[in-house]
C-alpha cells in the first residue's frame, strides 16, 4: 500500500501500465459500504486508488464540517486489510484548492434543485468541483460511489458526460446494518438507542413500497409525514418519490407504480438519508 499526500507525487507515480485504473473517491471514517466500494474496484482494475480527503466545499454548514468524523490511521488499516497493492492519496486541503477553498460553477442539469441540493445550498457544487479535479488530474478509467447518495451518483454521471470525460461511473448497492439502516460514515456518531431510531427510515421506504400500487402518491405522502409527527426524536425533511434518471417527482393523484424512494430526517443535529427502487 502506498500513501500520497500530493498529487503531484501521485501523477508521477502513475503510467499507463497501471490500467485498468479504478479511483474510489471517499471522506474517510470506511464503513462496510465503502470496503465494499474497494473491494469491487480490486477485482475490476489493476491499480486501485482511494482518496480519503473531507472536502470544505460541500458542506453547508461549518458544524457539520467541523464535527465530521475523521479516523485516518483506522481507515488505513482497514484499507491494508483489503489489498496491500492499492493506492491512496491521503490530501491537505491546499492540494486540492490552493489558497481559494471555494467551489467552482457547474451546469448540473437542473439536477441540483431538488432533494439534497435544495436543502443543502452549494452541496453539490462543491461534490463536483472536488470529483472533476479527481477525475481531470487521474484520469482514472472507472470510479465507484455508493448508491446511498444517488442523487450525487446522478450528478457526477451527468457532469462526466456532459464535460466529456471518458471515466466510467459505477454506482453500487446500499450495504445496510442487520436493522436495515443504511451504512454511512456519520452513523459513527449514533448511539445504539438512535441506531435503532434512525432504521426508521429505512422502514418508511419500505412501507411506501409496500403500499405504493394500493393508495395515490398524495395519500402515501401525508401517511409518512404523519409517522413523524408522533416521533420526537426524528424530524422528517422531506420524503419523495420520483423518476430515477430526472429526479422530478411523480404524479401526486395517481399510485405509484414506478419510480425511486428518496427520504431525508434529522435525528437530533444528524442528517440522515437513504432511498429505495419502488418497483
Ligand atoms: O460521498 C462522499 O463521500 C463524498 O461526497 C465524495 C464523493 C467523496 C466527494 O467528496
Amino acid at each position: 500500500m502506498k500513501v500520497f499526500q500530493t498529487s503531484h507525487s501521485l501523477v508521477e507515480y502513475l503510467s499507463d501500465e497501471i490500467r485498468p485504473f479504478g479511483m474510489v473517491p471517499t471522506m474517510g471514517t470506511l464503513h462496510p459500504g465503502h470496503l465494499s466500494l474497494i473491494e469491487r474496484a480490486v477485482k475490476e482494475n489493476q491499480t486501485v486508488l482511494i482518496s480519503i480527503f473531507i472536502n470544505p466545499t460541500q458542506f453547508d454548514n461549518k458544524m457539520d464540517l467541523n464535527s465530521y468524523p475523521i479516523n485516518i490511521d483506522e481507515d488505513l488499516r482497514i484499507i491494508k486489510k483489503i489489498s496491500k497493492n492499492v493506492l491512496v492519496y491521503v490530501p491537505k486541503v491546499d492540494d486540492i484548492y490552493g489558497r481559494k477553498v471555494e467551489s467552482k460553477s457547474f451546469e448540473l442539469g437542473g439536477l441540483d434543485e431538488v432533494m439534497e441540493g435544495e436543502k443543502r445550498p452549494g452541496h453539490f457544487q462543491g461534490v463536483v468541483t472536488v470529483i472533476a479535479h479527481f477525475l481531470k488530474t487521474f484520469y482514472p478509467d472507472n470510479a465507484y460511489f455508493g448508491e446511498k447518495d444517488f442523487q450525487q451518483l446522478l450528478i457526477i454521471d451527468h457532469i462526466t458526460r456532459s464535460m466529456k470525460i471518458k471515466t466510467r461511473i459505477i454506482g453500487c448497492p446500499i450495504i445496510r446494518e442487520s436493522n436495515g439502516l443504511a451504512m454511512s460514515s456519520r452513523n459513527s456518531l449514533l448511539n445504539s438507542n438512535e441506531r435503532k431510531l434512525a432504521s426508521k427510515l429505512f422502514e418508511t421506504l419500505q412501507f411506501a413500497k409496500s403500499n405504493a400500487k394500493k393508495m395515490t402518491y398524495r395519500t402515501l405522502k401525508n401517511m409518512v409525514g404523519g409517522f413523524f409527527e408522533n416521533h420526537n426524536e426524528l424530524t422528517l425533511d422531506y420524503f419523495r418519490i420520483a423518476d430515477p434518471k430526472t429526479l422530478k417527482e411523480i404524479h401526486l393523484e395517481r399510485p405509484v407504480d414506478q419510480g425511486h424512494g428518496f427520504i431525508a430526517a434529522y435525528l437530533g443535529k444528524i442528517r440522515l438519508i437513504d432511498n429505495l427502487d419502488m418497483s
